[in-house]
């Protein structure tokens, strides 16, 4: 498994075609998703190994992808701190009892991952036995910012006012906070790593609306922290959007790969990155609304720019969108591994 091209890639070998595999690869666009959350909820699923593990693997198969994902939410590891999550159909996910003060700071509570995430490395365990050796398997995480953002704002946001309200008045709790989470983040990914998991992502979706120099400050030493002690035997993906005036900072925090988002070149983030680490990207998750002959011009295009060097992953800058034809999805794979022949 360790010559998958995906982990080569992911490691900057050679490889005979490049990888892909695509965020949100399971999810509302296909009508096998749906159905089963028919019978059950979102965290439901989430909560249940065994369907966990089938939704997982059916989406792998049906688009001939070269990595799974273990099929769970960056919000899980919130769960266990008692803040009230919720995701109300339609609107996204709620926390109902956000952290907004240094008193609700103190007050959240470590707990040791392997019990109360246990659920998350039996899917990891069942999907890895699924999957039968045929494509690996990627565990994930949220970021210890993205995570802080949902705990600090109750959700989504739009300008992250609270988050970085706290940020800037309470330094102090911003890092206790921070810390606790990279601390989570860092045992639950080595645990998808024990259970079975062959690479990581770890996913910080919105760090993009932070000042470089807040980055630095206030983010940047737990997502390292995050991360430590993983790779390189598990190669670690870092993930965000809105990255441009980042790139160089999330370089330094660390990953075997740096995922982008599609608002820069590839080969501008690349150069920028550095060539000694990998990238992954960055096709605009709208492209797949398109017609079939656009999404190859654009996947033909960043091939492009990647111009065969090792260490690229295919995927989209974020993920899919639930309108999505499937058949696009398809397509797209296929170009990209067509397009791509060594
Ligand atoms: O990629 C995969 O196939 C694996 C599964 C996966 C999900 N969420 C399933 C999901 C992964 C890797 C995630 C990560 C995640 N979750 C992120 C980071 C990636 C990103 O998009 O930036 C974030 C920010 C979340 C939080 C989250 N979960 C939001 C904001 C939402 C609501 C938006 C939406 O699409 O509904 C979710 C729900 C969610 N997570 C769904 C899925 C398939 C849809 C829920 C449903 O079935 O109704």
């Amino acid at each position: 498994m360790s010559e998958h091209p995906f982990l080569r890639a992911c490691r900057r070998q050679p490889v005979p075609h490049t990888p892909v595999w695509l965020m949100r690869q399971a999810g509302r666009y296909m009508a096998e998703y749906r159905a089963v959350r028919e019978k059950l909820g979102f965290l439901e699923l989430c909560h249940h190994p065994a369907a966990a593990a089938e939704v997982t693997v059916t989406a792998a198969r049906r688009l001939g992808v070269d990595a799974a994902i273990i099929f769970a939410d960056i919000l899980l590891i919130l769960e266990p701190l008692g803040v009230g999550l919720e995701f109300a159909s339609g609107d996204g996910p709620v926390l109902h009892r956000p952290v907004r003060s240094p008193e609700d700071v103190r007050r959240l509570a470590p707990y040791d991952p392997a019990d109360a995430l246990a659920y998350v490395y039996e899917a990891v365990r069942i999907t890895r036995r699924e999957l039968d050796g045929k494509i690996p398997l990627i565990g994930f995480s949220g970021a210890p910012f993205t995570l802080g953002s949902y705990l600090i704002e109750g959700g989504g946001s739009r300008n992250y006012l609270l988050t970085k309200s706290l940020m800037y008045e309470h330094p102090q709790a911003w890092h206790e906070l921070m810390s606790l989470l990279a601390g989570l983040v860092n045992g639950y990914l080595r645990g998808q790593v024990a259970a079975g998991a062959e690479a990581v992502q770890l996913f910080d979706s919105w760090v993009g609306c932070l000042a470089p120099e807040d980055y630095r400050r206030f983010v940047l030493p737990y997502t390292r922290a995050a991360m430590a002690g993983l790779s390189p035997e598990t190669p670690v993906i870092h993930f965000a959007t809105g990255t441009s005036g980042l790139l160089e900072a999330m370089r330094e925090a660390g990953g075997d790969v740096i995922g982008i988002d599609w608002r820069i070149d590839l080969d501008r983030a690349w150069q920028r990155i550095g060539l000694d680490v990998g990238i992954q990207g960055n096709l605009d998750p709208a492209t797949l609304l398109a017609p079939v002959a656009e999404i190859r011009r654009q996947a033909a295009d960043i091939l492009a720019r990647a111009a065969g060097r090792p260490g690229h992953v295919f995927n989209l800058g974020h993920g899919i969108f639930p309108s999505t034809p499937v058949d696009h999805v398809i397509a797209l794979v296929d170009a990209v591994h067509e397009l791509s022949v060594r």
